[in-house]
């Protein structure tokens, strides 16, 4: 009976069943009423006394085993079926670090929208330009120093493919092919022949704004300009415009907010004059509007452009140019909040 016991403990040690089927028929064949552990109990009253206690405690471990071997079979067929349904290996494995917005792309998005609430739509263009898009149809003299190769970036020496240095030549291809009225701001990356420091860089972003309709005037440029700098910077900005020259511009102007750090007073980061500058802008030269088939005597427009990297700055006070094209997570993680 000894043998008999310990033949069954072996093979049922050994048991394996690939579906539920299986593991009730293995329950059926040594647990159930006639099974054969049940079997081996009803030979137990024609064991010897003497031999009663260690063959009762050898049958009790055999249906014990087989009790906990067929519930073991049932329980990892289950957790199989599980992990089955489950299973995704494409899946990042936890935890997931939550990434954050690049500090230039959060200051993109907010230029974006506050021009946006005030009608203008996104147009984009190609990093890759010809002559005429940068610098011809936008008024730029045949010897102009920005079509010099010490700033600008040509490719494979051919003068009339080069990186754009300017994202004003989105004005301009929207204009080919557009009439009146537009309303339209051009986010990118520009490119210039730079070396690199703290201070430039040799790509950095811009968003340039054009509008162009009957009757545009420069109050219409000015009082976009201060929506677009107290939304950007607070309610209690100012703004100042100081004449300047841009070719595809006249009149032009560059424009100064009141120092957002010391609020005007006066400190290291505004050089004591308590005005920071921030863009250029101007009304659209009618040989702009006419290069680009647009009737200059009926319509008239205002430009303006800005760098990204400028805006960043003075809202989060990045000293170093740099910081914003080396992925140091240190960096990126402090922007974490500013979404
Ligand atoms: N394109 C100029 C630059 O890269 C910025 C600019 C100035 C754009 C005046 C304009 C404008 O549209 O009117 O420096």
């Amino acid at each position: 009976m000894l043998d008999k016991i310990n033949a069954l403990r072996q093979e049922i040690d050994a048991l394996t069943a690939s579906d539920a089927a299986q593991v009730e028929a293995l329950r059926i064949k040594y647990l159930s009423k006639k099974g054969e552990i049940s079997l081996l109990f009803n030979d137990f009253r024609n064991v010897a006394p003497e031999d009663k206690r260690a063959i009762g405690q050898a049958l009790n471990e055999l249906k014990n085993a087989a009790t906990d071997k067929i519930n073991a079979l049932r329980d990892a067929l289950a957790s199989a079926d599980n992990i089955d349904a489950d299973l995704d290996l494409s899946r990042t494995a936890s935890p997931i670090a939550l990434g954050s917005r690049h500090p230039l792309s959060l200051v993109r998005e907010e230029i974006i929208d506050i021009f946006r609430r005030l009608g203008f739509t996104v147009a984009e263009g190609p990093e890759v330009e010809d002559d005429w898009h940068v610098f011809s149809s936008l008024n730029f003299a045949a010897d102009h120093p920005a079509r010099d190769m010490q700033d600008t970036f040509f490719i494979q020496r051919n003068p009339d493919v080069l990186l754009r240095t300017h994202t004003s030549s989105v004005q301009s291809r929207v204009m080919e092919h557009t009439q009146p009225p537009i309303r339209i701001i051009c986010p990118g990356r520009v490119y210039r022949n730079e070396a690199i420091s703290a201070r430039a860089h040799c790509f950095f972003h811009q968003v340039e704004a054009l509008y162009v309709d009957e009757n545009v005037s420069f109050a219409d440029l000015r009082q976009t300009l201060l929506y677009f700098a107290q939304e950007m910077f607070g309610p209690e900005t100012k703004i100042r415009l100081r004449p300047s020259y841009f070719p595809f511009t006249e009149p032009s102007a560059e424009m100064d907010i009141s120092c957002n750090l010391c609020g005007g007073k006066g400190c290291s980061f505004c050089k004591h004059t308590g005005w920071v500058e921030i863009l250029g802008c101007g009304m659209v030269d009618p040989n702009v509007l006419e290069a680009c088939g647009i009737d200059s005597k009926k319509y008239k427009g205002f430009a303006l452009g800005m760098g990204i990297e400028r805006i960043t700055n003075l809202k989060y006070q990045v000293k170093d140019l740099r910081m914003f094209s080396e992925n140091d997570v240190r960096f990126l993680e402090e922007f974490q909040s500013a979404h």
